[in-house]
């Protein structure tokens, strides 16, 4: 059995972006890899974040993830900071990784220019990306476009490791949708969709009302030209919608063009309306149920004793393998 991992930061309301790219593949590999699911609030806090919004954001995400249809039974669901071996493992893997390999990563010269002084933890996040990853042997990271670099960066230093101290940790591989793995902004299709956009019309979020979900919608950035067909280059917009169609929907999107060859784009987007609202509004029913039931918690202490029960065993041969200690 693969051995999967994946994790989600604490930090906004997950989005349809996070969503399509990488939790509808969290669920489909629950039923026939080892999950471990991860809300990684240690990664959250490279920049500041509210204390009490955060543990509200850590739950919400939890709950977020069974209302999806991921199940405790199938799969573990827990928090990165109840495992104190992604820190730990951090460390290690942080001595042997270079300055100049994580100056090179996107997310962080992005992340970086708007901070005056940025802090070295998110210079060094993708150092504790690594650990969350390697702390469970895992083969295969689902995970959107995004982090593409991330995993490269993993791969790397596991096998430097691999050479100069023996075998050590598994190499894993990273797992990419051809729909859905990169979900750009409603509002500019040439820039991701992300939780930290100021306009909330940029993106729908799993819990938006069905009210919200039309307003962005409908009010996406799209062209003048008028004819629904994929042309990510030419036409970002309408592509990017189709995307989102044709990931929520199951439908190809060649399909879809033919379908609404002579319709125009406000119908099109009507439409679309009604294909995002059916699949989320079960999801909100559910997220409503669970998230404040016992239920939810007690599946993260099991979560985190089974991640706890695997990381020691790691950590024993990583310090082994590096003369650590006794
Ligand atoms: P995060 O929290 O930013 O995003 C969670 C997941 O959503 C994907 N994603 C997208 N996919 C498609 N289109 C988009 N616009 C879009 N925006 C985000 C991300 O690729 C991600 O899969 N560093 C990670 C979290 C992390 C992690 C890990 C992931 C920490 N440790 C170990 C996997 C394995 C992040 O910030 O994801």
């Amino acid at each position: 059995m693969k051995r999967v991992f994946s994790g989600v930061q604490p930090t906004g309301n997950i989005h349809i972006g996070n969503y399509l790219g990488a939790l509808k593949q969290f669920v489909e590999l629950q039923e026939d890899g080892d999950c471990i699911y991860c809300i990684v609030d240690m990664h959250s806090i490279t920049l500041p974040q509210d204390p009490k919004e955060l543990k509200t954001s850590i739950l919400d995400v939890a709950a977020l993830y069974m209302a999806i249809g991921l199940d405790p039974n199938k799969c573990t669901i827990f928090i990165q900071s109840d495992v104190s071996g992604h820190a730990e493992l951090a460390w290690i893997l942080m001595c042997n990784s270079y300055t100049g390999e994580l100056s090179r990563m996107t997310q962080f010269k992005q992340k970086s220019k708007d901070e005056a002084s940025a802090p070295a933890g998110l210079f060094t996040y993708p150092v504790l990306m690594a650990a969350d990853i390697l702390l469970y042997d895992t083969d295969i990271v689902p995970v959107g476009n995004d982090q593409k670099q991330h995993i490269e960066l993993t791969r790397d230093i596991a096998q430097r490791i691999n050479n100069t101290y023996g075998e050590t940790f598994v190499v894993p591989d990273g797992r990419f949708l051809k729909e859905g793995a990169r979900i750009m902004a409603l509002d500019d299709p040439t820039v991701k969709m992300s939780k930290s956009s100021k306009n909330i019309h940029s993106r729908i979020s799993l819990l938006d009302s069905p009210n919200k979900i039309k307003k962005s919608i409908m009010r996406s950035t799209t062209d003048s030209e008028g004819s629904i067909r994929f042309d990510a280059s030419e036409k970002p917009g309408i592509s990017n919608l189709l995307t989102i169609y044709s990931a929520f929907s199951g439908r190809r999107i060649e399909d879809l063009e033919t379908e609404y060859s002579s319709a125009g784009y406000g119908a099109f987007k009507k439409d679309l309306v009604d294909v995002v609202c059916e699949e989320l509004l079960p999801i909100q029913e559910r997220f409503h149920e669970i998230r404040p039931s016992q239920e939810l918690l007690n599946a993260l202490k099991d979560g985190a004793e089974r991640a706890e029960n695997i990381a020691e065993k790691t950590m024993k041969r990583v310090k082994m393998r590096f003369g650590l200690g006794l």
